[in-house]
């Protein structure tokens, strides 16, 4: 059990790149021409329900130092999210985002809630809760009702609590400083990208360009029996100087926007 930031952030890697070995493919491309890979941020799904809510996910990062930085809200997908950064900027920043149950029917209400009723109480507060994996039960139907309603429902259910994309800061690169640049390479490299909005989500004027991948399949056991859904996938950010001369270190939530279709399945 990781008990510390730097054990928690390797758990966190091991975890995603485990279940999403495109990633672990990127990663050694970027590192196999000699770059050394800094993350610009990871992101974390969650439901707005007291015990798993956005403050309890941060708890273990701002116990070690991170604070709240800013947060956005994205109506359309009925999201809600807060950034936060440690004083060390070669740490990740940690993006959380919740789902706005109070947005959706009653039933998608109860069946939330009845997974989380299946938390063994106070787990939630253990130091690496946030990659503990799915702590509850869940069917196929389940997961299929979700679907309907919500992508993001059903990928928080589906995987439970375990980051949804490492993103890779490409300032830090050396072998790449143009995200389109990168882009290219990457699909040259039979990789995928989301091009929900365009592959290039912001610009210079907002401070920030992000691309991913589309998330990788995988098959995921359910009570009765296994799917083949939407897991997670890797993000790539390009940040630029405000005015001030300081990188800007915020999120632009109609970039994120059509990043979290990253992980729909209609692509
Ligand atoms: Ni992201």
């Amino acid at each position: 059990m990781a008990k510390t930031l730097p054990a928690l952030l390797d758990k966190m890697w091991i975890d995603y790149i485990a279940i999403n070995p495109m990633a672990k493919k990127i990663y050694d491309l970027l590192t196999g021409t000699g770059d050394r890979i800094q993350n610009d941020h990871i992101a974390l799904r969650t439901f707005n329900h007291p015990r798993v809510g956005i403050d309890v996910m941060a708890a273990p990062f701002t116990a070690s130092g991170y604070k709240y930085c800013g947060d956005y809200h994205f109506p359309e997908k009925k999201l809600y999210a807060k950034h936060y950064e440690h004083a060390d900027d070669s740490l990740p920043k940690i993006f959380i985002s919740e789902l706005k149950l109070e947005d959706f029917s009653p039933a998608l209400q109860k069946t939330v809630k009845g997974l989380i009723d299946q938390i063994p109480p106070g787990m939630e507060r253990q130091f690496d809760f946030v990659s503990i994996g799915r702590p509850w039960k869940v069917t196929k139907d389940t997961y299929q009702a979700l679907l309907k309603e919500s992508d993001y429902a059903a990928w928080v259910a589906a995987f439970g609590y375990r980051p949804n994309h490492f993103t890779v800061f490409i300032n830090e690169l050396k072998g790449f400083s143009d995200i389109k640049v990168l882009n290219e390479y990457l699909k040259e490299n039979g990789f995928k990208l989301n091009s929900s909005g365009g592959e290039v989500k912001g610009s210079k004027d907002v401070y920030l360009e992000q691309s991913s991948t589309l998330a990788n399949n995988i098959t995921v056991q359910f009570e009765d029996g296994e799917l083949t859904v939407p897991a997670c996938y890797y993000e790539f950010a390009k940040r630029y100087p405000l005015q001030n001369g300081k990188l800007y270190q915020g999120f632009v939530a109609n970039s994120a926007d059509k990043i979290f279709e990253s992980t729909s399945r209609g692509q």
